[in-house]
């Protein structure tokens, strides 16, 4: 069963991608999860604004934890040029430091998939309905990433096999992201007909993660009901557990926050205003020792996190499963 269109276009064992995630991919966890035969995604913002290492260096310090194949994800939304340019510059690094398998989400992925192709590498595009995924494989994506509604981040609408059914018949290998945290789990979508998984939560419980422990334990204590989609983040809906703080400050974006992001000529403007506040706010409370900045993502996966275990033992004892 691990023998899959995924594993075979990234050159991986286990076809098991730990997901990009801001503030959570640092480069050991990156590293740990590609060393045990899945592939690890660096975050580009995460590496170098959370984790404190210049972009070129951060994918060193990876490649001297493992040889193993890595990717990197692209977030291609253009609404700020400094942004889009810096995104730019980081693709043409990671591709000089080795790297051929790229995870794009939002935005048209052409230029990503015109590069990478140019060296031989290979796009997979993150998408939560039939319309993005088919913008995706018009601009010459190699595989789908089906977000659905459990996922942790910015979550979809859908659940995960009707999601699949929808995105099957654009041809293209399609990858589970959201819900998947056990052995059982991993099992049951490459049964479906997935090419493989995507996961996050299930991640930053491990000690390769740097999240803080209160994070940490915050995703073994959780149970699905936990877990609820705030829009105070980013101005769209994001996983996260609900915590006195969520609690505090409920999850839905203000009126006028509401009306700026609808408008046409203020949306932009919003949406860079969020994503600004938010990558100060989520890199200082996942890092908080002390627990009380309780901001936390996570998904619906929290279900089947139990322990704080070693990203190379959830690898493996996935891939046992799928082999059974
Ligand atoms: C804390 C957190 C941060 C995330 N940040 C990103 C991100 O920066 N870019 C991205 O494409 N996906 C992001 N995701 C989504 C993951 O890559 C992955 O698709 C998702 O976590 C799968 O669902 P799961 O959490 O149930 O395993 C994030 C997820 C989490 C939990």
């Amino acid at each position: 069963m691990l023998d899959t269109p995924l594993a075979r276009h990234a050159g991986i064992e286990v076809p098991l991608i730990c997901g990009a995630m801001y503030p959570c991919s640092n480069a050991e966890l990156v590293a740990a999860v590609s060393e045990a035969g899945g592939i690890g995604i660096v975050q580009p913002i995460s590496l170098t604004y959370v984790h404190g290492y210049e972009f070129r260096e951060g994918l060193r310090r990876i490649r001297s934890l493992t040889a193993k194949p890595i990717g990197m994800n692209a977030l291609i939304e253009r609404s700020s040029k400094t942004y889009a340019e810096r995104m730019e510059r980081w693709i043409e690094v990671a591709i000089e430091e080795g790297i051929r398998f790229f995870v794009t989400s939002l935005g048209n992925p052409r230029w990503v998939v015109d590069r990478v192709h140019s060296v031989g590498g290979v796009v997979y595009h993150d998408t939560t309905e039939a319309k993005w995924g088919a913008k995706g494989r018009d601009a010459g994506v190699d595989g789908l990433i089906a977000v659905n509604r459990c996922a942790g981040g910015h979550a979809g609408a859908k659940g995960e096999e009707e999601l699949l059914a929808e995105l099957a018949p654009l041809g293209l290998p399609v990858v589970c992201a959201g819900g998947i945290a056990t052995g059982e789990d991993f099992a049951r979508a490459l049964g479906l007909g997935y090419a493989g998984v995507q996961m996050g939560t299930r991640f930053i419980a491990t000690p390769e993660c740097r999240a803080s422990d209160a994070y940490k334990q915050a995703i073994v204590e959780a149970g699905e009901g936990d877990v609820v989609l705030s829009e105070r983040i980013t101005g769209v809906p994001v996983s996260v557990i609900r915590t006195p703080y969520i609690e505090r400050m409920g999850t839905e974006a203000g009126p006028v926050a509401r009306f700026l992001l609808r408008g046409r000529r203020t949306k932009h403007w919003m949406r860079a205003f969020y994503a600004l506040k938010a990558i100060r706010q989520l890199k200082h409370a996942s890092l908080d020792e002390t627990g009380e900045r309780d901001y936390w993502q996570a998904g619906k996966s929290v279900a089947g996190v139990h322990a704080v275990e070693p990203a190379g033992e959830i690898v493996r004892r996935l891939a046992a499963a799928a082999e059974r």
